[in-house]
């Protein structure tokens, strides 16, 4: 697969994160989303938390409002979020776990606790035109339940890896490593668009950028850090330029 095939989703929650230390309007996560497109990612993530302590609903509906390239609306599954997800109409939905009993020992989303109300979540936002991610562990077995719940991306769990990654754990990176290939080569052999992302680095994207299943990589907190030494456009040209080192190239 061509390098141009991997997608960069750009999350943004984090210059939320900075403006509400403060209470004022600066920096704007708009302008952020702005910047980042303009640097090369291919679209923008945000997740509007329950407790909206970064992403806030005004910020979501400018998102929708003024970026044209696809935003990715991250959301707990609670029907206050379907309904403003409906509503706006976002390019993807990706369900991810905000409550303990929401998740799996590692973070993913739980998908055997609660189908009925996942299914139903998936099909309402299909229906509102949204393409619908699960967020959850690299595992196999997760792949068939999320085909089962009728969502047709997924997006792998890399916090385990980032994690071993970062304690210097070598067998441990060996070992997520393997369970991301394995989930990932499963998953599209189903028929899932296979997505990654949380914790991912400079450093640690490359193995993950080289799964040749996996179509889009979303990043945030790394990025938003490396903006306060080399700003975002820099940050976001070299984590390009790391995933398609890793692809085998530029884009064509
Ligand atoms: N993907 C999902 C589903 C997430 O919830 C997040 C943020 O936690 C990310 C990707 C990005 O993770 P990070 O900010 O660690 O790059």
């Amino acid at each position: 697969m061509a390098a141009s095939q991997l997608r960069l989703g750009v999350n943004i929650d984090h210059v939320a994160t900075v403006r509400n230390a403060r209470g004022g309007p600066h920096p704007d996560p708009v302008r952020a989303a702005h910047l980042a497109i303009a640097a090369g990612a291919q679209g923008i993530t945000a997740h509007l938390r329950e407790d909206r302590r970064h992403i806030r609903d005004e910020d979501m509906e400018r998102l929708r409002a003024e970026i044209a390239a696809p935003l990715n609306f991250e959301m707990a599954v609670t029907e206050e979020m379907i309904a403003i997800a409906t509503r706006l109409r976002p390019h993807a939905a990706c369900l991810v776990p905000e409550k303990r009993e929401e998740r799996t020992t590692e973070g993913g989303l739980d998908l055997a606790g609660r189908p009925e109300i996942l299914r139903d979540a998936v099909a309402r936002l299909a229906d509102a035109g949204a393409r619908v991610s699960l967020f959850v562990e690299p595992e196999e077995r997760v792949m068939d339940a999320a085909r089962a719940l009728g969502a047709p991306v997924v997006e792998l769990h890399t916090g385990t890896y980032a994690e071993a990654w970062l304690a210097g754990d070598e067998a441990g990176v060996a070992r997520e490593l393997d369970r991301l290939r394995r989930a990932a080569a499963h998953g599209a052999s189903i028929g899932l668009e296979i997505h990654a992302g949380h914790g991912l680095t400079t450093q640690n994207v490359r193995p993950v950028a080289a799964i040749p299943q996996v179509v889009e990589l979303n990043i945030g907190h790394f990025l938003m850090g490396e903006a306060i030494f080399v700003g975002l456009e820099r940050a976001i040209a070299d984590m390009r330029a790391a995933m398609d080192e890793a692809r085998g190239g530029a884009p064509a």
